[in-house]
C-alpha cells in the first residue's frame, strides 16, 4: 500500500493530491491512508499534508529504497528483483544464499551499510550507512567457468562508464577490476561463483561504490589511498541515479557479450585501463617483482615482461609506478 501510495504521489510532482482521491483508487479508507503517509515520512519521506488540499511529496530521501531504484530505472531484467537491508554482513553472502536457493538471474542485493564487507583478497571492505552503493548481482552466465574472470571485466567496464556518465570524472580502471582516479581507489568488485566442472550455477558480481564520504569518514589508513565521488567532484552524488545508471550499462554489455562474445569488452577494458603500458610492481601470494605491463590475455590475466621473462599474473596486487619512480 505504501508503495502505491508513493506512486500516485510521484505521478503528481510538486501538486498536492486529496486524501479522497488516494482513498478511491487504492480502496481504502482516508484514515488508513493517513497511518501509511505517517509511516512513508518516519522512513525518511517529506510529505507535506494539508487539511483541505490533501499530500504533496516534497522530497524522496537517499536511500536505495527498492520503490526509489524502480522508479530510476530502465533496465528491462536487471536489478527488477531488489532484495534490500538497512544493515547487513556482506550483500555478497547474502546474494550467493538466494542464488544457491534459486533466485534468478538479474536479481540484485543492496543494502544501507555492511557490517562484514569483503573485498578481494580475504580483505575487509569499509562500507558505512548510506555513503556509498553496496550492491551484490546475481548472473548465471552460459560460459565455461574458466571464463568467468571476463564477467569481472564486463562490469569494470560498465561501472566505469556510467561513474563517467554520471559525474564526468576521468576514472580509469586498474588491473583486475578498481576504479581509480589518480590512483585513489573509488570502487572495488568481488566477483565469487559457484560451479561444476562445465558449467557456472551463478556468479555474484559484488560492487562497492565510495560515493558519498567525506574525508574524515575514511578510517586514517585509506585516507591516502582511496577516495570517494563527492569528494572528487565536490558536490552530492545521487545514488540512485548512479546505480540505476550502472545496471543499465551492465545489463547492455552483459546482453550484447552474451550475444556476440567478450571482444568488445576486452577492446573496452584496454581503451579504459591505466595500467597497461606502465611499470608496475605486483605482489600475489606466490611471489613480488616488477616489469612492464603489456596486455590482458584472454582470461583477462595480466601480462608483464620482467628481466627474466613474460609473467602472467592471475590474482595480485598490482602498484601503477609513476613513471621518474624507475627504470627497469
Ligand atoms: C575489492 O577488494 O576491491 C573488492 C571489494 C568489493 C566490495 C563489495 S561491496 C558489495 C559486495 N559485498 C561484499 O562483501 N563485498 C562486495
Amino acid at each position: 500500500m505504501r508503495t502505491k501510495i508513493l506512486k500516485l504521489l510521484r505521478c503528481h510532482p510538486e501538486m498536492y493530491v486529496s486524501g479522497e482521491m488516494i482513498s478511491k483508487h487504492l480502496f481504502v479508507s482516508r484514515t488508513a491512508i493517513w497511518k501509511h503517509i505517517q509511516a512513508i515520512k518516519q522512513a525518511g519521506y517529506a510529505i507535506e499534508s494539508h487539511p483541505r488540499k490533501g499530500y504533496c511529496l516534497r522530497h524522496v530521501p537517499d536511500l536505495l529504497i527498492p520503490e526509489e531504484v524502480v522508479a530510476n530505472l530502465e533496465t528491462s531484467w536487471l536489478g527488477r528483483d531488489i532484495s534490500y537491508f538497512a544493515s547487513i554482513g556482506s550483500t555478497n553472502d547474502e546474494a550467493k544464499k538466494m542464488a544457491a536457493n534459486g533466485k534468478e538471474t538479474g536479481a540484485i542485493v543492496l543494502a544501507e551499510k555492511q557490517t562484514c564487507g569483503r573485498g578481494r583478497m580475504a580483505r575487509e571492505w569499509f562500507s558505512p550507512a548510506s555513503a556509498g552503493i553496496w550492491l551484490s548481482v546475481i548472473l548465471r552466465p552460459k560460459l565455461l567457468p574458466k571464463d568467468a574472470p571476463k564477467i569481472t571485466l564486463l562490469a569494470a567496464v560498465a561501472v566505469n562508464r556510467a561513474i563517467i556518465k554520471c559525474t564526468g570524472l576521468a576514472t580509469g580502471i586498474k588491473w583486475p577490476n578498481d576504479i581509480v582516479f589518480q590512483d585513489k581507489k573509488i570502487v572495488g568488485i568481488l566477483t565469487e561463483m559457484n560451479a561444476e566442472m562445465d558449467a557456472i550455477n551463478y556468479v555474484v558480481l559484488g560492487i562497492g561504490i565510495n560515493v558519498n564520504m567525506k574525508l574524515d569518514d575514511l578510517p586514517v589508513e585509506m585516507q591516502t589511498i582511496a577516495s570517494s565521488l563527492s569528494m572528487l567532484t565536490g558536490y552530492t552524488i545521487s545514488r540512485i541515479q548512479l546505480l540505476a545508471e550502472i545496471l543499465l550499462q551492465l545489463e547492455q554489455l552483459y546482453e550484447e557479450a552474451c550475444r556476440d562474445g567478450f571482444e568488445h569488452v576486452f577492446y573496452e577494458w584496454r581503451r579504459m585501463t591505466i595500467t597497461l603500458g606502465q611499470l608496475v610492481d605486483v605482489s600475489s601470494t606466490e611471489q613480488n617483482f616488477s616489469g612492464a605491463a603489456i596486455d590482458i590475455d584472454d582470461n583477462g590475466a595480466l601480462l608483464v615482461d620482467t628481466n627474466h621473462g613474460r609473467e602472467c599474473v592471475l590474482a595480485g596486487d598490482v602498484k601503477v609506478r609513476l613513471r621518474q619512480e624507475g627504470i627497469l
